[in-house]
């Protein structure tokens, strides 16, 4: 069996995760930050270590800058809900996932009323590429924030992050990044790219558990202003009925899933020790050599730029004659081959790529993947469109 769907979620995932969550519900268990035990204690530097690890791997400087949510979506919606205000203008652009054009689209829409933001999608081209100077010339005064995915989960395509870092310190505004696709995959420097708000979710390419993910918050982030998606129990400051103001405890009440977070480390680990650099060597082999493979067969059109260097390990197609539905079940009940077909939640991506509503076959590698999978893919697919 091929699992060729690592852009929705990793899997297999490396050594020492499942091990990892184990160890945590078998020998540990207290809850983190709640008790003076020394289960209690044990829990919270595990969870502690994840947030080191998250922070050496995209050089944040604080590691309780970071901040742990149960995927990309919530903290995404922490980020969107609890920064924007009403009349704020935000920028963003038509290759986004709709865990931000969803968040972005209700605070902008009638039912927001008087409370409404104002939204500019910039249109990217039909590879799904962006030009910088077309998020700087739809900057206004009252700009505040430019949200970006970082690759699209459709193609693959990436977009130019540091280009709008510096753009939005050029115009005082902050840049919010969702790294869903790229973070473990590709390398993410907040200082050199200048981002203020980094989201990652921890079950793709960080190889954790799902219900794992969260977001690093910059120092240019005024954390006034930043309100929490929720309130509660943060095991710190009992003797007060407000929500504690410092970080992380303002946005993480509740129990956090230290299960998950304890699979993460080892997952984040596993990261670290081989390099970021050295995983992404690895994808552009792999996704160079299924792009050329897929460009080969009469009857395919892939998507996207073509260009393994310009993408992630994602590449989405379609057969002529063919819907991508049946195209996946048969590679699925023919071929043993995993994939994922459709609009893949971003209908606004796929207008940009000219493939709604139709939508397409999405192929997306992990680090894991053997250059035999991609040949025993691209045979299958072959065999399919003859
Ligand atoms: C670009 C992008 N953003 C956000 C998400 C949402 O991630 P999560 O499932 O962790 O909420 C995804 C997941 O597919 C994605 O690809």
């Amino acid at each position: 069996m091929i699992y060729f769907d690592n852009a929705a979620t990793s899997w297999p995932k490396p050594p020492g995760v499942a091990e990892a969550m184990l160890h945590f519900l078998n020998q540990v268990g207290a809850n983190p930050g709640r008790s003076g035990h020394r289960l209690s204690v044990e829990a919270g530097r595990i969870v502690y270590q994840v947030r080191e690890a998250l922070a050496t791997l995209f050089n944040v400087r604080d590691p309780l800058r970071i901040v742990f949510a149960a995927n990309a979506t919530e903290a995404l919606n922490l980020a969107l809900r609890g920064y924007l205000h009403a009349g704020d203008h935000v920028i963003t652009a038509s290759m986004e996932h709709n865990s931000v054009m969803r968040p972005l689209r209700a605070l902008a829409g009638p039912s927001a009323g008087r409370q409404a933001i104002t939204l500019t999608v910039v249109p990217c081209s039909p590879q799904g590429f962006l030009d910088p100077a077309d998020l700087e010339v739809a900057i206004r005064p009252e700009t505040v924030m430019i949200v970006l995915n970082h690759a699209s989960n459709v193609c693959g395509s990436l977009l130019p992050v540091r280009e709008a870092g510096a753009i939005a310190r050029r115009h005082a505004c902050l840049l919010l990044v969702d790294a869903a696709q790229t973070a473990g995959a590709y390398p993410l420097d907040v200082e050199a790219d200048q981002i203020d708000l980094l989201v990652f979710t921890g079950h793709k390419a960080l190889v954790g558990p799902m219900g794992t993910g969260g977001l690093a918050i910059g120092e240019r982030v005024d954390l006034g202003r930043l309100d929490p998606l929720k309130r509660g129990g943060t095991g710190s400051r009992s003797e007060r009925q407000e929500q504690p103001d410092f970080l992380p405890d303002k946005y993480e009440s509740g129990t956090a899933n230290a299960v998950g977070l304890a699979g993460l480390g080892a997952g984040v680990r596993w990261v670290l020790d081989r390099g970021v650099p050295a995983i992404r060597r690895h994808e552009v082999e792999l996704t160079r050599r299924l792009i050329d493979g897929l460009t080969g067969i009469p009857g395919v059109t892939v998507y996207g730029g073509l260009d393994a260097a310009r993408q992630t390990a994602t590449v989405s197609f379609n057969i002529a004659g063919l819907l991508p539905s049946d195209v996946g079940l048969a590679l699925d009940e023919e071929h043993d081959i995993m994939c994922r077909v459709g609009l893949h939640c971003a209908p606004a991506a796929h207008e940009t790529l000219g493939t709604f509503p139709q939508g397409s076959v999405r192929l997306s590698l992990g680090a894991l993947t053997t250059a035999g999978e991609v040949d025993t893919a691209l045979e299958a697919v072959d065999k399919l469109a003859r």
